[in-house]
């Protein structure tokens, strides 16, 4: 099947190379021609686990072509997948005019029978709204949400063993031909709604796991008061099967570029509505404090004051896997003991940030510092020598805001550890 993908940022890379993978004839269209050759050369734009193989081999099949005009792309192809950006606007809620312009842009010239696949994620009720601008544009075009659930650094296998495909269209004939370009994937179940459903699985989503991590931020928060273990304490309710172990792990709140944008959204599209999604902003509030918790914890490590002070910072990307450090909690934690006075210097096997000293090694970041802080869950950081810690540091406070490392190997170096809901020592 002929398909044109819009945008090569994570989710275009990932779904072009993927549907060219899965045999189809993709043209992915991207506005930056420095992208395009770069993706032409044989270039990956951005770090994510399989996509170098994928690209390379959509390239050398000759099944997937790069491209800058959309209009010309998409000539003759069957379905269009927008993945364009569509971020927070000032108030919080989705700005659409990426997507809205691209619509208004091709809405009459491409094929008659052309299908709109939006894997942006819209508020619920917009794809109604573009259908009808499409009608008023006097375009035939048809058009379907197909919202994606890749997460960063596990994006190339969601793609290709997806939990479930949601497809939301106006006709289950429609629904089912978006559908029916995964049919290679054997045992994937398609969810098939209208389309202001669907929109509404994917905001749905990442607000229930937003708000089921922010849960055990604050049971973390509980568990320090009361002489707890939140490890023992998430180890004990995830065998309930109804709660299930995955996604549980405390830290120093949420961050990429999903998880804040759309919990605002959300609350925007409730409020439209005129409905208060009390508990969503509650969520917020929480995670919010949960930053201000963790450097809180530094702060104190620190002796109280933050003015210079060194402080090693182990990770700046807002999870391990990925370089991506949009809404990291690392980085936001970094700028605030920065701005306190504290020197900061980080290590990241993938991230970087001109904002921040870096070193070429964990045990180089900890060179001389007064605190060090585990801020992203890459696991290499569980292998460093804590004897070699010890010994290069000037001070010997550790806060895990993941609770990545064994405190008792910590202790055991002559550290003081400070984790996320767990005893001190
Ligand atoms: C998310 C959704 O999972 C994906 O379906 C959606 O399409 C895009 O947003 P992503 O932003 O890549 O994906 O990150 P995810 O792995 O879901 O993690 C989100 C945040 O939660 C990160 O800041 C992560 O560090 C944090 N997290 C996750 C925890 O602190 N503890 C956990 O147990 C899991």
């Amino acid at each position: 099947m002929s398909i044109t993908v819009i945008g090569a940022g994570y989710v275009g890379l990932v779904t072009g190379a993927g549907l060219a993978h899965l045999g189809h004839e993709v043209r992915l269209s991207e506005r930056s021609a420095e992208r395009v050759a770069m993706l032409e050369e044989g270039g990956v734009p951005i770090f994510e686990d399989g996509l170098e193989e994928l690209l390379a081999e959509g390239r050398s099949s000759g099944r997937l072509t790069f491209h800058t005009d959309n209009v010309k792309a998409a000539a003759g192809s069957r379905f269009i997948f927008l993945c364009l950006p569509t971020p927070s606007g000032p108030d919080g809620r989705a700005d659409l005019s990426f997507v809205e312009g691209v619509l208004d842009e091709m809405a009459t010239q491409v094929a008659e029978d052309a299908v709109f696949v939006v894997k942006s994620t819209v508020p619920p009720g917009s794809v109604k709204r573009f259908a009808r601008r499409l009608v008023e544009l006097g375009s035939g075009a048809k058009i379907a949400a197909h919202p994606e659930f890749l997460r960063e650094g596990r994006a190339v296998h969601d793609f290709l063993r997806p939990d479930r495909l949601v497809v939301g269209a106006f006709t289950p004939e429609v629904a089912l031909a978006v559908a029916g370009l995964y049919e290679s994937l054997a045992g994937v179940e398609a969810v098939v709604t209208d389309p202001t459903s669907a929109e509404m699985i994917k905001y749905a989503s990442n607000s229930y796991l937003a708000a089921r991590l922010t849960f055990v931020n604050t049971l973390a928060n509980l568990c320090e008061a009361v002489g707890a273990d939140i490890t023992d304490v998430i180890d004990g309710m995830g065998r309930d099967h109804r709660i299930g172990s995955h996604f549980l792990k405390p830290g120093p709140g949420y961050g990429g570029s999903c998880f804040p944008k759309d919990t605002e959204a959300l609350i925007g599209v409730a409020e439209d509505a005129g409905y208060d999604f009390k508990l969503l902003k509650a969520v917020i509030e929480a995670d919010a404090s949960q930053r201000l918790r963790v450097i809180d914890k530094i702060r104190q490590a620190a002796g109280g004051g933050l003015r210079g002070r060194r402080i090693a910072m182990w990770g700046l990307a807002f999870k391990a896997g990925t370089d991506d450090v949009r809404e990291s909690p690392a980085l936001r934690i970094a700028r605030s003991l920065q701005h306190d006075g504290a020197d900061i210097v980080f290590y990241d096997p993938e991230a970087t940030s001109p904002e921040f000293l870096s070193a070429p090694t964990a045990l180089e970041a900890v060179r001389d510092s007064d605190v060090l802080v585990v801020a992203t869950e890459w696991p290499e950081f569980a292998e460093v020598d804590m004897d070699q810690v010890r010994k290069v540091m000037r001070g010997h406070r550790l806060v895990d805001a993941r609770n990545l490392l064994d405190p008792t190997k910590v202790r055991a170096a002559g550290l003081d550890y400070v984790g996320m809901g767990r005893p001190l020592a």
